[in-house]
């Protein structure tokens, strides 16, 4: 078998090594850009975006054209094949036949996993859904070590639709590997999701501190939730520093990085409180010195007095995304060859969880690719995170799913009378080992196959 083309779906696919690597050669290309012409001569990059662009999808086009590639471009559903039913994965199999690369935006999250399954091409995720948008996180913290130098040690405070902001949770994981500090000030109703926050606890080494009950909250400004904080090196983690939320409130920010209201992926209209980031608001000390940042496009969220501020660093941002997008094109194409270092004190942990696949779990995010597609050719997929209780999360979008009835496949070959079903929380799932668990969605299920009812179920037969 062929190993895979290294693709970037999540940001977790690129070491911190790889990143700083990238940064150097985007350094390096920022200050020549007519000198890369025709380093990536003859590639074709194919640029599919099913979902509003401006920055992402014109600096992919510009980086591809600055190096002297082809472009070949889809930016509407309805004027491709897709409109007519066709899958993903098919779109995927016959564009990978055409172009070098793939990079992709869509509404479904999961979507860009799917493209790089089936095309056999590097894929680079535009943003899929709520779910990711790993090349901004890219520009943010190119951005930020331009203008701070380091990551590591800064206080960062994540700022509005922390729940369907992709670039929050790229960033995110980003900023827990780099050693930085967040601060998480969601607007009401727009916390980060569980299942980021369980991430950033079980596959990275900082720790999470989380408010308690209710806080009051000046008019004009948002709540500090959590907050997540790393230490300065993984032999430290004896010395973590006992933060208390309160006291972080008044230490000075290094930068706030605002978003704007997520409104196309919310049911209901969006949520009351959204306070305005502008010159009254970051009077305050602790944003004397405050890079202010943001993915834009913005709509009310940051002032534009703020336009001309020293802290300002939004349009900086943007302006990375073309050599930042070069640095990633060149490597992904193999153009440039890998040089990294990789930094022994990784604040990383990679696990490989195992595995589960069967019709009895669903994916229940509506918008992850598998309620879209599974009819078709889609299984749904979990790593198993977790067995005490048992968490399982989505391969393909990571929400979470905790089903309620299980059983082994081990305990009742070929003897029905152990053929039983157990409640999901009973200490029974402690016995089981990940490669016999056999899930039920529901309690019918488990008996259309065969199984009874155990004491661990609350409803005991016979
Ligand atoms: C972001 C996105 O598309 O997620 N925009 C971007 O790529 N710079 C942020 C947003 O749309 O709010």
């Amino acid at each position: 078998m062929t190993e895979a083309p290294r693709s970037l779906i999540t940001i977790d696919n690129l070491s911190n090594g790889e990143i700083n690597h990238l940064f150097e050669i985007a350094g390096e290309m920022a200050a020549d850009i007519p000198g890369q012409y025709g380093i990536a001569r003859g590639k074709i990059m194919a640029s599919l975006f099913f979902e509003p662009s401006t920055r992402t999808r014109l600096s992919f086009e510009t980086a591809m054209l600055r190096l002297g590639g082809s472009v070949i471009t889809a930016s509407d559903v309805n004027a491709t094949s897709m409109a007519k039913g066709e899958s993903i994965a098919d779109m995927a199999r016959v564009v990978g036949s055409y172009a070098d690369i793939i990079v992709i935006r869509h509404p479904w999250e999961g979507a860009a996993k799917i493209v790089a399954d089936y095309s056999g091409k590097p894929v680079i995720n535009a943003g899929d859904g709520g779910h990711e948008h790993p090349t901004q996180t890219l520009c943010d913290l190119f951005t930020l070590k331009q203008e701070r130098h380091t990551i590591r040690g800064l206080r960062i405070a994540l700022w509005g639709d922390l729940k369907y902001g992709r670039t929050i949770h790229s960033l995110a994981y980003a900023l827990a590997r780099f050693g930085a500090t967040i601060h998480f000030r969601p607007a009401p109703g727009l916390e980060i999701p569980e299942y980021v926050l369980r991430k950033l606890t079980t596959e990275y080494k900082g720790e999470l501190k989380r408010r308690e009950g209710l806080q009051t909250v000046e008019e004009g400004t948002l709540p500090l939730d959590a907050i997540y904080v790393t230490p300065r090196s993984p032999h430290q983690l004896a010395m973590m520093p006992d933060v208390s939320l309160e006291v972080e409130l008044e230490k000075s920010v290094d930068a706030l990085y605002v978003t704007r209201m997520q409104r196309e992926r919310m049911k209901a209209n969006g949520s009351g409180s959204y306070p305005i980031v502008d010159k009254k608001m970051l009077k305050a000390k602790e944003f004397e010195k405050t890079l202010v940042m943001h993915p834009l496009p913005r709509v009310n969220e940051l002032a534009q007095e703020m336009d001309g501020d020293r802290r300002a660093g939004y349009f900086k941002q943007a302006a990375w995304g073309v050599p930042v997008r070069m640095a990633l094109l060149t490597y992904l194409l193999g153009i440039k060859q890998p040089k990294i270092t990789e930094e022994a004190d990784s604040l990383y942990q990679h696990r490989d969880y195992p595995v589960y696949t069967g019709d009895s779990v669903k994916c229940p995010n509506a918008m992850c690719v598998t309620s879209q597609e599974s009819e078709k050719y889609l299984a749904h997929e979990f790593s198993i995170i977790k067995m005490e209780p048992l968490i399982l999360r989505c391969v393909y979008c990571e929400h979470e799913v905790r089903p309620p009835f299980i059983a082994s496949s081990e305990w009742h070959e070929g003897r029905t009378d152990t053929k039983k079903y157990h409640d999901s929380n009973s200490h029974w799932i402690k016995e089981i080992k990940p490669e016999n668990l056999i899930i039920f969605g529901n309690e019918s299920e488990a008996k259309t196959r065969g199984f009874k009812p155990s004491h661990y179920t609350g409803k005991v037969e016979g």
